[in-house]
């Protein structure tokens, strides 16, 4: 178990040591407090969220107090990961004002170190506006899931000459904007190889390969509690979906039959009282 925060510092401390970053997705206390003991870097208060814990199909209907109220758990379990709130679909796009406004609300009142946001150059007003307020910002390129009906589903990007060479120039533009690391979602290996090599801030990737500065996932997905999608990139490390599934059925079952509760998960009274009762 590590005892050291993860600051904004250790993105490229760790890309030039070649050591590796490692990321997962939280939305609640317990969870979050699990992943800081467990040791990991930083956790991402995803708007995945909508679908792995809300249930909608997508992260669309995802708001900005739906965010707060998952990060503010998060920050109250996680003493040493760096913790990086999500902004929802249309919380950064309309202008730059809002946009800082609600990176704000993340740092100020769920107690985030830094804010995540989608898009390349066409975002860099935000991306500059939010960094002006002194707030760290990480990027998001490649399958960026809060464009879903532009990319017509969940598919691979940078596959065409055109779309590799404008995740390459959005990658170097965010970085001179000063973004602290990029999350680089479902790209061919061999093009997530290339901007890592390109830039000096770290690419944290998502089914983009080994090759990135370092990994995020689902939890949901890892620890086999989220049957709705599988992506080729998940690797699931463990089966609480069917450990708590087996678990509630024979909650079921004991209380049916009456094996639960046992006497031992009761209260006694005094006796002599209790007579007096009747
Ligand atoms: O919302 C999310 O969980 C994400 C990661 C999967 C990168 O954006």
């Amino acid at each position: 178990m590590k005892d050291k925060k993860f600051t904004v510092s250790h993105f490229t401390q760790l890309k030039d040591k070649k050591e590796k970053i490692t990321m997962l997705t939280a939305y609640d206390y317990s969870t979050a407090k699990m992943m800081d003991e467990a040791g990991i870097d930083t956790i991402l208060v995803g708007d995945s969220l909508g679908m792995v814990i809300l249930g909608y199909e997508d992260t669309l209907q995802v708001t900005m107090e739906d965010m707060l109220h998952h990060t503010k758990a998060v920050t109250r379990g996680a003493k040493n990961a760096f913790v990086i709130g999500d902004m929802p679909f249309l919380s950064y796009h309309i202008t730059v004002e809002e946009a800082v406004r609600n990176a704000g609300r993340f740092i100020k009142e769920a107690g985030a170190n830094a804010v995540k946001l989608e898009g390349g150059s066409e975002m860099l007003p935000q991306i500059k506006g939010i960094l002006a307020a002194k707030i760290p910002v990480v990027g998001h390129l490649g399958l960026t899931p809060q464009s879903v009906n532009v990319f017509g589903g969940f598919k691979v990007q940078g596959k065409s000459s055109a779309q590799a060479e404008q995740l390459i120039q959005d990658a170097l533009a965010l970085e001179a904007a000063g973004v602290c690391a990029i999350v680089l979602e479902c790209i061919p290996t061999k093009l997530a190889e290339l901007i890592t090599s390109k830039l000096s801030i770290p690419t944290i990737g998502i089914g983009a390969g080994v090759v990135c500065d370092g990994q995020v996932l689902v939890i949901n997905d890892i620890v086999g509690a989220y049957d709705q999608l599988s992506p080729k990139f998940v690797k699931t490390y463990g089966n609480v979906g069917g450990e708590m599934k087996q678990a509630i059925s024979t909650y079921i079952e004991e209380v049916k039959n009456e094996q639960f509760p046992e006497e031992k998960h009761g209260f006694k009274i005094d006796e002599s009282l209790l007579e007096k009762l009747y």
